[in-house]
């Protein structure tokens, strides 16, 4: 099976985790496109959704889903039961490094806002150790040398991604060259630094569920205990 066809088949499933007549949490990416795609077909399950992205939410909009902003979503006292993102690497405890398309920051807002996080992935981005992708950090502009030069000192190989402005108007460096062995400290860490608006690693809080595509069909798995 190519990887688009696991894409669509984990997107497919992820359908069944919905809650009937509730709102939906919606990530980016390209198996998030796939699942925006596959909601369009039943949209009458959901009561809207609240996008983590510019693209997802035209691409939802597109679809005939209403987007609603967070803000009065939460305001109205509204909740929003499950969160469906795709992940750039997960490993077993389900902390995910996440990113690799810039919208990290509204990510990792919208997952905290919804109950529960569903991550759908094919089996090329199950890892027993982070670190192999490269870890995405937005950074503001005028802070990129000064995070650049911790992570350096750590050992790590920084890049700012070129030509990408983010969502937010800020940049994305990209971090080559961690092992990432205790995924929720680093990301403790790093996220204290002066500049960084978010870090990749969503590891304090790490998905509830991930849904794996693989050429034996979509398993279902929990995260292991440590
Ligand atoms: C977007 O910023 C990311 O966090 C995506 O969730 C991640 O890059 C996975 O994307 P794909 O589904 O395109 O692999």
């Amino acid at each position: 099976m190519d990887q688009n066809a696991l894409k669509r088949a984990v997107a497919r499933a992820a359908l069944d985790h919905l809650q009937p007549g509730e709102l939906v949490g919606v990530g980016s990416g390209s198996t998030v496109n796939f699942f925006i795609e596959e909601l369009g077909k039943v949209r009458d399950r959901v009561a809207g959704a609240v996008s983590s992205s510019e693209r997802s939410g035209r691409l939802l909009r597109e679809q005939g889903i209403e987007v609603l902003d967070l803000n009065e979503v939460l305001g109205a006292g509204r909740r929003i039961p499950v969160y469906i993102d795709g992940a750039d690497e997960i490993n077993p405890a389900l902390q995910m490094i996440k990113g690799g398309g810039a919208a990290l920051t509204r990510e990792k807002i919208v997952a905290d806002a919804c109950s529960r996080f569903v991550c759908i992935v094919d089996q090329s981005k199950w890892v027993e150790v982070l670190g192999g992708y490269p870890l995405p950090i937005e950074v503001i502009p005028m802070a990129r040398e000064l995070v650049a030069s911790r992570l350096r000192a750590m050992g790590a190989r920084p890049k700012p991604r070129d030509g990408v402005v983010t969502d937010n108007g800020q940049l994305i460096l990209d971090v080559a060259g961690l092992r990432i062995e205790d995924p929720a400290a680093l990301e403790a860490e790093i996220n204290q630094w002066p500049g960084v608006v978010t870090v990749g690693l969503f590891a304090r809080k790490a998905a509830d569920v991930a849904l794996v595509a693989t050429a034996g069909g979509v398993e279902q798995r929990l995260p292991a205990r440590g």
